[in-house]
């Protein structure tokens, strides 16, 4: 491709498409943020932010990715050699394990198949064989970006609560927050990490970690080294409208635009989007032929489908045509799944014709490839599209 007219398709599961109003709202000049204009601002938005975690509670805003919630959940609530029970969901999964041995945490990983999510009756049998109480936490990725599968939250707290176990529990929902049905409280979830770049449609660049009573008390003892993860000093800065360092202000008047937007639209309306966007897709590669790769009906995502190719096919060779050719980006195979998975994102500001020219693309690119596959793939979308 040599000239590229009209948008690019950034159907990659996040980064995801920044609503026009929201960079609109980011254009605006910098202002001081010692000043009252911005403290209004601060104010105004750690109180907007609450509804679409699910929480009264605090919610932690970084200048930072997902990356840095996970660390920030980790530190400020454990000391050195505490246990945690992590679920090998995927590839995210793996690095949040790999992150929390390398802060010196005693990680007892429960292999997977990155089919499935993290395994509520595991998580029960590992807790009641616990007895010296020695596990601190539980991790889980409620959707795992790296396979299109979502772990069911609400049962594995009720699974820990079956156990009579005290340990914490702490959710990744990067690619969840802002577009699947997520609630902090209710679920009983202890720190909620999330980041600004997919549902809360925005770039990269903010980090949040939603804090229940319990992490907050379990954040006065822990002992693991933190400076500019610590919670305390910046609730006690927030609860003036700043920051205790140079908040990232532009990011924030973008923030202040999404949640505007998804309180326009209506959480309940976001979550149904999400979900018939995820079944749409599926039907999709179903009559392609195709397999997806969540292998639990109860489990699939609404923000991204995981494609599985048949052995010996490439699935990066089919990426990369549909790059050139119609200017689409679709999400590599990461981790073990590498050359064997693309990933269609469908998620934030999107709609059925976006779904729609997704989906044709990606029906092209196949017949480039020479995959074998059937041609009714968008036909079975549009169905469910049309349908509901
Ligand atoms: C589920 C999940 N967790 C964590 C991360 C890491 O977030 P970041 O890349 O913003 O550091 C990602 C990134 O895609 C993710 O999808």
């Amino acid at each position: 491709m040599t000239t590229r007219t009209g948008r690019h398709f950034l159907q990659i599961p996040g980064p995801a498409n920044v609503p026009d109003r929201v960079l609109r709202a980011m254009a605006a000049p910098t202002i001081d943020h010692r000043g009252p204009e911005f403290a209004a601002l601060t104010l105004r938005l750690l109180d907007a932010v609450k509804p679409v975690f699910g929480t009264a509670g605090p919610v932690v805003i970084y200048p930072a990715s997902g990356t840095g919630g996970w660390e920030a959940a980790l530190v400020n609530t454990l000391s050195p050699g505490d246990r945690v029970l992590c679920f090998e969901t995927g590839h995210f999964a793996t690095l949040w394990r790999n992150m929390a041995t390398s802060l010196g945490l005693d990680v007892d990983f429960v292999p997977g198949d990155w089919r499935h999510g993290a395994d509520p009756r595991i998580v029960r049998e590992k807790l009641a064989a616990d007895t010296a109480r020695l596990v601190k936490a539980v991790c889980v990725v409620h959707n795992e970006t790296s396979t299109g599968v979502t772990s069911r939250v609400a049962d594995i707290r009720q699974a820990i609560d079956a156990a009579g176990h005290p340990a914490l529990l702490f959710v990744d929902a990067v690619s969840s927050l802002g577009a699947l049905d997520y609630r902090h409280d209710e679920w009983g979830v202890d720190v909620t990490v999330a980041g600004s770049q997919k549902g809360l449609m925005l770039p990269p660049g903010l980090g949040f970690n939603a804090v229940s009573a319990r992490a907050l008390e379990a954040s006065r003892t822990a002992r693991l080294p933190k400076s500019f993860w610590a919670w305390k000093p910046i609730l006690q800065a927030n609860a003036r409208g700043y920051f205790p360092y140079t908040p990232a202000t532009n990011l924030l008047y973008g923030l202040d635009e999404a949640l505007r937007m998804l309180a326009e639209e209506g959480l309940p309306a976001v979550f149904a989007r999400h979900a018939r966007h995820g079944e749409a897709t599926r039907a999709a590669v179903r009559a392609w032929g195709l397999e997806v790769v969540c292998a639990d009906e109860r489990e699939h995502s609404g923000t991204v489908t995981a494609v599985l190719m048949p052995d010996g096919h490439d699935a990066d060779k089919v990426r990369d045509i549909i790059l050139e050719r119609f200017d689409m980006s679709l999400g590599t195979g990461l981790g073990r799944l590498a050359g064997r998975v693309f990933r269609i994102g469908h998620l934030g500001y999107f709609n059925d014709l976006m779904l729609a020219g997704t989906l044709a693309g990606v029906q092209m690119g196949l017949q480039l490839a020479r995959e074998p596959i059937s041609p009714s793939g968008v036909d079975a979308a549009l169905d469910v599209l049309r349908s509901a």
